[in-house]
């Protein structure tokens, strides 16, 4: 040998330093991006994109091909149905698209387009597959729970042979006017136009065809310039792996126009700001269309439109006074460009920049064309609408909104009942714990390690004792090994993912190589439900919940990290179409499996997903994947969760601490801080990182960790009934300031602070090093004080105020006009709580009346769907405060349960009254309750430089699901 050892040594160091040069030299960016597809290397997104190029470069000469046959108009009880025909190159070939617009009791409109030729399976599949002809027609069945029910009363107004003009929604107010050549679709709102359809022209739906091979090109002859890149039509190959379609191309696309709005807000899950950003370049733009297609993103980027874990269609586009949207049903890879034009002329414009139009334009690989319009026209009706098509939030176990307690990973039933004895130490509250990954044995699901963890059962027990909880992680993908029963079973009743040629696909993953549970699969429901019994799933108990992750799906080897397109699922469906509801559908088996674990049982699952799709709600929690321990991912998860929440996922949160990396102590704690007003509050670390538990800080950063969650505790009762409003009608249960304040233009675009609930708190989080101060944006003119101080803060309506925020401070307001519920003793979980008395903060406002609302159940069972709930409307009026039933019920027919009659026994304690006026000054006040009178002791301070006057009125004593009224004058 010519170099020595040492020689060889010095070379090898040498590269290593070149090549971590090099990388750093790279922009950061590059290095996860490539692993993932940009437009132009995804075959049908590069072609819509061209497409749109093509139509724009001809302008007026454009005309798109598609034109509605009016001979074929057919009308009848709130549905229209036509055919739509293309014409296809310069030949007269066409292609036949039935098309259905119905119109339906909730307001909603809807329009689907599929292909006849795959209707009616006249096509002939390519390499031999096994798959479906029709197009994917399904998503419908995962997706929609309500909301469809045909409007009768709907009628055509008007019809030419140009157009059909059909009125729909309460008082006809709602009006599609329907273009037939070329086809356009135009949605009004008292007679204005809000949203059209391919009104650009941009409508393009590859219909089928065979293949047609063409001579190749001889050398030195260059290849005849066709009329379409066809390149991709056949097979398609990025980063080493080649998809072989066999169905060609047969992507939809079409430009949905939102007029006048200059706002669009939705389509998680991307990293960027609440309001989306153009997406074709300019100054701020991005030159990427958003992508939804659910993927394992490694190191994600922020400030990105790339795509995420999960993926939710729906858009809506938002202007002073007036909300409209979209859902576009569509699983497979969808992209989304958006554009901005300013209108100047149009006689609406106000003021010199004139009116911004929002152009959409959205590309989805394959599945029919399939789009509901909303036409608002507020934000709270864009949530209550979705939400009655996709399903409302799930009433959550109420441990599973207070703190989590996570990393990868506790190693042993030893590290987890010494991490619940120190929390309990240290007086920390916490409600869940959660195993990763380890503590499976050899990453089987269904198993326990069995020398670390070789008696779960004890430490699930210990846990119980105050109240708290086991996660466990359950993966899809299934170990493929001899000997394991799931594995066998899997693959004995054939419930797996195929491949295209038919076999089980098989894949890598963590356990190595793994095959994946099919649960579009009725009967892998069925097996699913099986496992999870608790004499089948030894180990687990009453508290034993579980943490869905990997399922969007993640393979190692696989394409973009997920599973190839020509996969195969139940129905014979590619995973092409289904890939975006994949997530759903395995978090929709482990809440069925859940719900069935005992018989008898009957108490609400808690699963937490990774991967998601609209509809995911209604079984559980998400929380933002694999964020970075720095202050950017901490800025960045408030636009991601306010963005979920008006998506109708408002069950959302970010790892608290970051999964990656280890964070200094002062981002640590801001994150905390932070955190405790995500709906899911959940630290978690990845196994490389540093412990990170709060106790570990040391003072005096534990205790300030320790009060963040702490208040998160005693505001329990207030984020309750926040959920309770997301499951009836979709609210945010955190909520942007566009959509609290509708007609404030310069809150539109604020996404770093929010309102909780209906409770007038105003949060703006710290998320940057040293800052000690929060600039906060004031939507209205009503009076606002400092939580904690009650100091009346200097605003005024659409400035921003500064407020001090130290280390140790939250900057958090109270908007006047509110009735705060808490639970002020603090305790060591939730559950510890359940039968606490109540504290009433009132924060009188500018006008001195306040209102509010507490709703709780017992946080568990179902029985609060038999009006086993306490639901209390809370109204300071004048000169009195008083309690009702929310929902005016009188509460006599009801048997109260045992948890009702528990709560017999549950008072409010104390009522805060912050900003009293001189009218409170007295010793004592009268309440009135269940026929008796008696006095409440009263403490009145006056107002002292900036602090408001308060009154504390102690031991009121009035039962908390009891009508009761105090008044002054009395
Ligand atoms: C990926 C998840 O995003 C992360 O939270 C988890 O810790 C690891 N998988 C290991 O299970």
């Amino acid at each position: 040998m010519r170099y020595g050892l040492g020689a060889n040594r010095q070379w090898v160091a040498l590269f290593a330093l070149l090549g971590a040069l090099a990388c750093l030299l790279q922009p950061a960016a590059s290095v996860k991006e490539k692993d993932f597809k940009k437009c132009d290397q995804s075959g049908f997104c590069k072609r819509n994109r061209a497409f749109a190029d093509h139509a724009v470069a001809q302008a007026s000469t454009w005309s798109s091909p598609y034109n509605l046959l009016s001979e074929t108009i057919a009308f009848k009880d709130g549905q229209l149905q036509a055919v739509i025909l293309k014409s296809i190159g310069t030949e007269s070939e066409t292609a036949r698209f039935p098309v259905t617009v119905s119109f339906h009791k909730s307001g909603t409109a809807r329009l689907t387009v599929d292909e006849e030729r795959r209707m009616n399976k006249e096509i002939e599949l390519r390499h031999d597959s096994k798959a479906r002809k029709e197009r994917y027609n399904e998503a419908e069945k995962l997706v929609i729970v309500g909301g469809i029910e045909h409007d009768s009363a709907a009628e055509i107004t008007y019809q030419d042979e140009k157009q059909v003009n059909i009125k729909y929604g309460s008082e006809g107010k709602f009006e599609a006017v329907i273009k037939f050549s070329p086809f356009e679709a135009d949605f009004r709102r008292d007679g204005v136009s809000h949203i059209q359809f391919n009104s650009h022209g941009w409508l393009n739906l590859e219909h089928w065809r065979p293949k047609v091979d063409k001579p190749e090109a001889k050398e030195g002859e260059e290849t005849p310039p066709a009329g379409e890149d066809e390149s991709t039509w056949w097979d398609e190959t990025f980063g080493g792996n080649t998809d072989s379609k066999p169905r060609g191309p047969e992507s939809i696309a079409m430009d949905i126009s939102f007029q006048g709005y200059e706002h669009v807000f939705g389509i998680p899950e991307h990293t960027g700001p609440l309001s989306l950003k153009q997406t074709r370049g300019g100054d701020g733009h991005y030159a990427e269309p958003y992508r939804m297609y659910n993927s394992d993103v490694f190191e994600y980027e922020l400030d990105s439109p790339m795509t995420l874990y999960g993926a939710i269609p729906f858009m809506q586009a938002h202007r002073k006074d007036s909300a409209v949207g979209i859902f576009w049903l569509n699983a497979a890879e969808t992209w989304v460009d958006i554009t901005k034009t300013k209108d100047a002329s149009n006689p609406l414009s106000l003021g010199a920049g004139g009116k911004t139009n929002t152009h959409t334009h959205w590309i989805s690989e394959s599945g029919i064309l399939d789009v509901f319009v909303l036409l608002g026209p507020t934000p709270r009706d864009m949530t209550k609408t979705f939400g009655e098509l996709t399903g409302y939030t799930a009433m959550p176990q109420e441990f599973s909104i207070a703190y989590h307690q996570c990393r990868w990973n506790y190693i042993s039933d030893d590290d987890v009942k010494d991490v619940d004895r120190k929390f309990d130490r240290f007086k920390i509250p916490y409600d869940v714990i959660w195993l990763d990954l380890e503590y499976t044995d050899d990453r089987k699901y269904f198993t326990f390690e069995p020398h670390s963890f070789s008696d779960p059962l004890s430490t699930g027990k210990q846990l119980a004792e105050h109240g708290r909880n086991l996660v466990l992680l359950i993966d899809p993908h299934i170990k493929k090994v001899d000997g394991y029963p799931v594995h066998s079973q899997l693959k004995s009743k054939d419930l797996a993912v195929r491949a295209k040629g038919g076999d089980a696909y098989e894949g890598w993953c963590w356990p190595g190589s793994s095959n994946w549970i099919d649960c579009f699969n009725p009967k892998a429901i069925e097996w699913w439900k099986t496992l999870f019994k608790y004499d089948a799933f030894k180990g687990t108990r009453e508290n034993t919940f579980i943490w869905n992750d990997m399922n969007e799906p993640s393979v190692f080897n696989g394409p973009e990290t997920t599973m190839p397109k020509d996969n195969m699922h139940f129905g014979d469906w590619e995973h092409r179409d289904v890939h975006n509801i994949n997530g759903m559908t395995f978090h929709n088996a482990t809440y069925q499996a859940l719900l069935s674990r005992a018989k008898g049982e009957y108490r609400r699952p808690f699963i937490l997903t990774r991967s998601f799709y609209a509809g995911s709600q209604r079984f559980g929690a998400m929380w933002t994947g694999d964020n970075q321990a720095s202050w950017d991912h901490l800025g960045a998860s408030f636009p991601m969760i306010l963005s979920l929440g008006i998506s109708g996922y408002p069950f959302a949160g970010a790892d608290v601490g970051g999964f990656f990396g280890n964070p200094d102590t002062d981002l640590l704690v801001r994150w905390y801080q932070a955190g405790a007003f995500y709906p899911f509050f959940r630290a978690h670390a990845h196994i490389d990182a540093r412990r990170r538990e709060p106790y570990l800080l040391g003072d005096p950063f534990t205790a300030i960790v320790t009060s963040a969650i702490r208040l998160r505790y005693s505001l329990l009762p207030a984020w309750y009934t926040a959920f309770f409003h997301a499951n009836r009608d979709g609210s945010p249960i955190v909520r942007p300031m566009f959509w609290t304040h509708p007609s404030e233009e310069a809150g539109f675009g604020i996404d770093d602070q929010f309102f909780v609930g209906s409770t007038g708190l105003l949060v703006k989080p710290i998320v940057e090093k040293d800052k000690e101060s929060a600039d906060i944006w004031i939507p209205d003119d009503e009076i606002y004080y400092n939580y904690f101080t009650y100091d009346v803060v200097k605003t005024q309506k659409g400035k921003h105020i500064t407020i001090h925020a130290g280390l140790d401070q939250i900057p958090l307001l109270m908007r006047g006009g509110h009735i705060i519920p808490r639970r002020d003793i603090p305790r060591r979980s939730s559950a510890m709580m359940r039968f606490d008395d109540y504290t009433l903060v009132v924060t009188v406002a500018k006008d001195g009346s306040a209102e509010g609302e507490l709703y709780v159940d017992d946080g568990d069972s179902f029985d609060y769907e038999k009006g086993q709930y306490i639901h209390r409307k809370f109204v300071l009026n004048g000169s009195s405060i008083s309690s009702v039933d929310a929902e005016g019920r009188d509460g006599k027919s009801l048997r109260p349960g045992n948890w009702m009659k528990a709560m017999q026994d549950v008072h409010v304690d104390k009522i805060v009254v912050v900003g009293a006026p001189a009218s409170w000054d007295k010793q004592k006040v009268q309440i009135a309750s269940e026929g008796k009178t008696w006095e409440v002791k009263v403490h009145y301070y006056a107002a002292e430089k900036e602090r408001a006057a308060f009154a504390v009125l102690g031991r009121v004593g009035a039962k908390i699901g009891e009508d009761w009224t105090i008044d002054l004058e009395a």
